[in-house]
């Protein structure tokens, strides 16, 4: 193993002080060399000018929600975001005049008049908007990735890009995380529909469009400007070649191999210029990506030649080993320009300054990112005039959000995404026709929308009245029938006085985000569209199924009983663009990203070997050859729903751990695959080998934190929880079962405490109701493990025991 502190002493005298590289083969013009010389002046003025203070927190970058101005004007971050549950003062849903207000306020404390000479360098906000900037309310939606990949229109998503881009200029945000270049290969990933395709010739060019359309071609004087934001090509790398899956996880295999799938779109989003990459939670061969140095210099900046800034993700170095959340040279040295650290900024600022000063960090590496942080604030004009977000272009200008031009180009993108999978001949919808729309997901934005809208999960509690100016599926489908001379009917159950001509059923899974989306196996397994499309085919009414999805699922009993059957993937806010296919309006031009399974069994599938369709396929609209009858078994779907919300180290599908700050009643924070540092919240959640490797889970509860487990949908039956009590109590600890029964574990714990693994049941005799969540409350600091969580009936009058 190379030392990197050595490494980076030896070679501090041969990088320059704006640590620049030049991409192999690629000549400089007389007049980009001249750009060139102006801005590594301009960045190495300043950096002679910074304190180490200043310097490390142009590394650190804190959420919106854990700082405050005045800690803004104190330590001047670099930059800043707004997580997927973050919202201006707190409030998700708040007006974009509250998102401007905000950016104005930050940036106004980061250029504040200071007295100890220090140079001004504004700081730079940073958001998510991945399929439109649909964290603020009004904003337009556009088809997440998987949609857009199957229209392998670059020039579409290069014009989404743009738009995106204006649409974050009004809220006064400069910096999109974005676009999204992860080759998913198991779409058992809960992040695949943030993935073009599993074929990394067809993730390639789309991602290196959605740069240029967010900042601005190469060589357009207007790059970066007016109508552009900067971009970020995520997450470097291996994200979507995770083993089984698994969000966060482990990718294993051949380096060279690997890089031809996962990091072959990266050439071309450099190529295209993208400012910022985002490192990925993975580790590969047993190395987390936020540490490997390898890869991130080696690769990213030697090999591939990117010159722009590596940003973390959320709290991606914590998981690095040897690391927390407030102490992590390895990533710095390892090449990773910012910390994404959303709440632990401080104890990470200081930790960071402290191992500058005693040489643990080398100035000379200290000194190469803040350069490189500095340069894309040069690139993107934020050092050429001081200007407050108010006053740039598109800034206020709320029109713009959800704009009639920008819906046109979203609805343009749906039907272009559609992908037409069987069609007996009931598609194009017939002028004049009587149309029953059913399904409770057709009336419904949210479920259309996916995760990562307005909140980090999407869905939920969000009803139509949280998307002012969009349309649904079914209003879409309702317009286009009336222009057509005939009606639609929205009947969510099905049911009709009129016999209808054709029935359109919409259903599809319901949103999530990120490792909340993982699943064990392909099945589709609500059978909500499934009923209707049965008592359709028993009414004799032919059936058209549009099928939302976060990725291609085995529906094979749906397609059997379905006429025609649309792959719709998660279109957002312009659901016209569906009808626009179904009734012919548009051709159905959108083609497989991604193979669709034969079968419902767990394995990955890449390329036609066991695909249903392979990618590529979709059929036009005059294409109405004969689908066969599809093999209706799947043991997976005979098994129902898990029971074990954790077990063998694994959360169950549907499940989350969350741990509660503090004080704060209903703000979570998340622990993906049940581990993490959540400082904030005091809880500490490590993996545990107890019979295999980290089989099981140790949990330390602060005094007064709160840890648990909720399982959608509720499976019932009574808790059985394997366990081990590390640290006796001293003071009450409680578990609280559903919303309102709590079970005083105190004593239980003291007894079980130094006696090795246990069994607690929890049945409703003593939490009556149960309920679909756990949560272990405490007063005092305290340590136990925890094997598993398992969810199972019980005799009437079972007792609890521990
Ligand atoms: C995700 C990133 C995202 C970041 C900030 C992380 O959990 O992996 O894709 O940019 O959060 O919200
Ligand atoms: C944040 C997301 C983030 C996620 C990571 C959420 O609380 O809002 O932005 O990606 O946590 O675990």
């Amino acid at each position: 193993m190379i030392d990197m502190k050595a490494f980076w002493m030896a070679t501090a005298a041969a990088i320059t002080l704006a640590g620049c590289t030049t991409v192999p083969g690629d000549m400089e013009t007389p007049a980009a060399s001249t750009a060139r010389a102006a801005e590594d002046a301009r960045v190495a003025d300043l950096l002679a000018r910074m304190s180490v203070e200043r310097k490390v927190a142009q590394l650190i970058q804190p959420q919106i929600n854990s700082f405050t101005a005045e800690d803004m004007r104190r330590y001047r971050f670099g930059s800043y975001l707004n997580g997927g549950n973050g919202g201006p003062y707190g409030d998700e849903y708040a007006e974009a005049s509250e998102w401007l207000k905000l950016a104005d306020e930050m940036y106004l404390a980061s250029i504040a008049p200071q007295a100890d000479g220090q140079p001004t360098v504004p700081t730079m906000w940073g958001t998510d908007a991945v399929h439109g900037h649909t964290n603020v309310m009004k904003a337009t939606i556009f088809p997440h990735n998987i949609g857009l990949g199957a229209t392998r229109d670059a020039d579409l998503v290069r014009r989404i890009g743009e738009a995106t881009a204006t649409e974050i200029e009004v809220t006064g945000i400069d910096w999109n995380f974005s676009p999204t270049i992860a080759v998913a290969q198991d779409d058992r990933w809960g992040r695949t529909y943030e993935s073009y395709s599993e074929d990394p010739k067809i993730v390639a060019p789309l991602g290196a469009a959605l740069v240029e359309g967010l900042q601005g071609r190469k060589g357009d004087p207007n790059r970066l400007g007016a109508g552009h934001v900067i971009a970020t090509a995520k997450h470097f790398f291996g994200d979507g070649g995770t083993d089984q899956g698994v969000d966060q996880g482990e990718v294993t295999g051949d380096i060279e191999k690997l890089k031809k799938i996962h990091a072959a779109p990266y050439p071309a989003a450099i190529g295209a210029g993208v400012e910022a990459v985002m490192a990925s939670f993975n580790s590969i061969n047993g190395r987390k990506m936020h540490g490997n140095e390898a890869l991130l210099t080696g690769v990213l900046r030697n090999e591939l030649g990117f010159d722009g800034l590596v940003v973390g993700d959320w709290n991606g170095h914590g998981q690095v080993a040897g690391c927390t959340n407030t102490d992590c040279p390895q990533s710095l040295l390892a090449g990773l320009d910012i910390y994404m650290v959303p709440d632990d900024w401080k104890g990470l600022l200081e930790t960071t300054v402290a191992q500058v000063k005693d040489g643990t960090i080398p100035m000379a590496r200290l000194d190469e990112a803040v350069s490189r942080v500095l340069r894309v604030k040069y690139r993107a004009g934020l050092l050429d005039e001081f200007v407050q977000p108010s006053g740039r272009p598109n800034a206020g200008k709320y029109d713009l959000l959800g704009s009639p031009e920008h819906r046109a180009i979203a609805r343009e993108a749906v039907a272009k995404s559609q992908v037409l999978l069987k069609n007996n001949g009931v598609l194009p919808l017939k002028a004049g026709a009587n149309i029953l729309v059913a399904g409770s997901a057709a009336d419904d934005i949210a479920q259309a929308a996916g995760g990562w809208t307005l909140t980090w999960q999407g869905g939920g509690d969000l009803d139509n009245s949280y998307f002012p100016g969009a349309t649904s599926i079914w209003k879409g489908l309702e317009t286009a029938a009336k222009e057509s001379g005939g009606k639609a009917v929205l009947s969510a159950d099905g049911t009709y006085t009129a016999k209808p001509d054709v029935a359109v059923v919409v259903f599809g899974e319901e949103p999530y985000a990120e490792f909340a989306g993982d699943r064990k196996h392909l099945g589709f397994t609500d059978e909500e569209g499934l009923t209707l499309l049965r008592k359709f085919k028993a009414d004799g009414v032919p059936t058209v199924a549009v099928f939302l999805s976060g990725r291609p699922m085995w529906v094979n009993r749906e397609m059997n009983l379905a006429d025609a059957f649309v792959a719709s993937w998660l279109p957002g806010s312009e659901g016209a663009g569906v009808a626009d296919v179904l009734t012919g309006a548009m051709p159905a031009t959108g083609k497989l990203g991604f193979s669709w399974p034969a079968t419902c069994d767990a394995g990955p599938l890449n390329g036609p070997k066991g695909a249903l369709f392979a990618v590529g396929y979709g059929r036009a609209l005059t294409d109405t050859s004969p689908t066969p009858q599809l093999d209706e078994n799947c043991a997976p779907l005979l098994e129902g729903p898990s029971r074990a919300l954790f077990e063998s180290g694994r959360l169950a599908d549907g499940v989350v751990a969350f741990a509660v700050k503090p004080n704060v009643e209903g703000v979570g924070e998340y622990l993906a695959q049940m581990r993490g540092d959540l400082t904030d919240s005091g809880v500490l959640v490590r993996g545990y080998d107890r019979n295999a490797q980290e089989d099981a889970r140790e949990i330390t509860m602060r005094a007064n934190s709160r840890f648990g487990l909720s399982q959608t949908p509720d499976t019932g039956g009574a808790y059985r929880i394997t366990y081990e009590v590390v640290t006796r109590p001293t003071a009450p600890i409680k578990l609280r079962v559903g919303e309102d029964a709590l079970v005083d574990l105190t004593q239980p714990f003291a007894v079980a405490h130094g006696k090795g693994w246990r069994e607690m049941l929890i049945t409703d005799q003593c939490a009556p109701g149960l309920g679909n969540r756990i949560r272990f409350e405490t007063e005092a600091e305290v340590t136990f493990r925890i094997a598993s969580v398992v969810r199972e009936d019980v005799a009437e009058g079972t007792a609890c025991s521990f």
